[in-house]
């Protein structure tokens, strides 16, 4: 999937995706920082996919305003028509990259990421961008899963294997599923200071009741067969038709199992510009 600025990301917009992204919230995905937020302040959610999160934060900042930036149009739409549905008049969404934020200098007195960082290819120019939008104090917190401590049962050779193809197929593009334990020294190279992390389980989240799994499966088994992703893993040798046939049955059998669960820990890293 090419996103609106040229990039290639994973996870594309489709409906499945979008209802996955719906499901979270500024209470689950950013708990850390809702105690640091202040009203009035201007916000910005960088990789903002459907606007769920950047709306809770509209709520929490007003009478500031939250902007919500995404390179795919079709989050950006869907954001808009949620922002309408929520009757959230503080809220702008725009199509953009975070390696050009269509935003002035010292714009914002917070900007946040979850989930968007593990993607990127060049993490260090997107934190400078982020620099030159932020106010002199302002905050900045990004928040990632990291693939390293994905807890995930019954755990057969087929999922083990579905879940190396999908971390094979986001490094090809310039991310990395294990970047997120790295977030707090990528704050502090880029220059923020007072740097802290946290876990989080805001970012890939818990899955563990018969329809939480049945979903996640439904999920991870169409980003498996996502036309990219297939044509990629297999062009690359990485599998092949029938491995990758066999593999997607076995995650949405899976998905089925009254013992299945799936769970995976984030980092969270908030820092400050001096
Ligand atoms: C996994 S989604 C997370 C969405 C949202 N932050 C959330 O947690 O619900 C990542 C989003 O980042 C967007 N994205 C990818 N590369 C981007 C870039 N260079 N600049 C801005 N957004 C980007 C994708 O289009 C996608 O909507």
């Amino acid at each position: 999937m090419q996103t609106d600025a040229g990039a290639a990301y994973l996870h594309g917009a489709n409906s499945m995706e979008q209802a996955r992204l719906l499901r979270r919230t500024a209470a689950s995905s950013a708990a850390f920082l809702l105690p640091q937020l202040q009203p009035g302040w201007e916000l910005l959610d960088c990789g903002c996919g459907v606007g769920s999160i950047t709306c809770d934060f509209a709520k929490v900042v007003a009478p500031g305003h939250a902007f919500g930036l995404d390179t795919q149009g079709a989050q950006i739409e869907r954001a808009r028509r949620l922002a309408v549905e929520r009757g959230a008049q503080n809220v702008n969404f725009d199509i953009g990259s975070v390696y050009d934020l269509p935003y002035p200098d010292g714009k914002f007195d917070a900007v946040f990421a979850n989930t968007l960082f593990q993607h990127l290819k060049e993490p260090g120019r997107a934190l400078a961008e982020i620099r030159r939008v932020l106010k002199s104090g302002g905050l900045v917190a990004i928040a990632d899963d990291d693939h390293g401590t994905v807890l995930w049962e019954p755990r057969t050779p087929a999922l083990t294997e579905a879940l190396s193809l999908i971390a094979r197929v986001i490094a090809h593009n310039g991310g990395d599923v294990y970047r997120a334990r790295h977030h707090p020294r990528l704050l502090l190279e880029a220059g923020f200071v007072r740097v802290t992390a946290t876990a989080t389980l805001g970012t890939g989240g818990v899955w563990g009741s018969p329809e939480e799994t049945r979903l996640f499966a439904a999920w991870f088994a169409d980003q498996l067969r996502a036309a990219a992703s297939e044509e990629l893993m297999i062009g690359q040798g990485w599998t092949d038709a029938e491995s990758l046939k066999a593999i997607v049955g076995d995650v949405l059998a899976w998905g089925e199992r009254p013992d299945a669960f799936f769970a995976v820990v984030g980092v969270a890293a908030t820092g400050w510009l001096d």
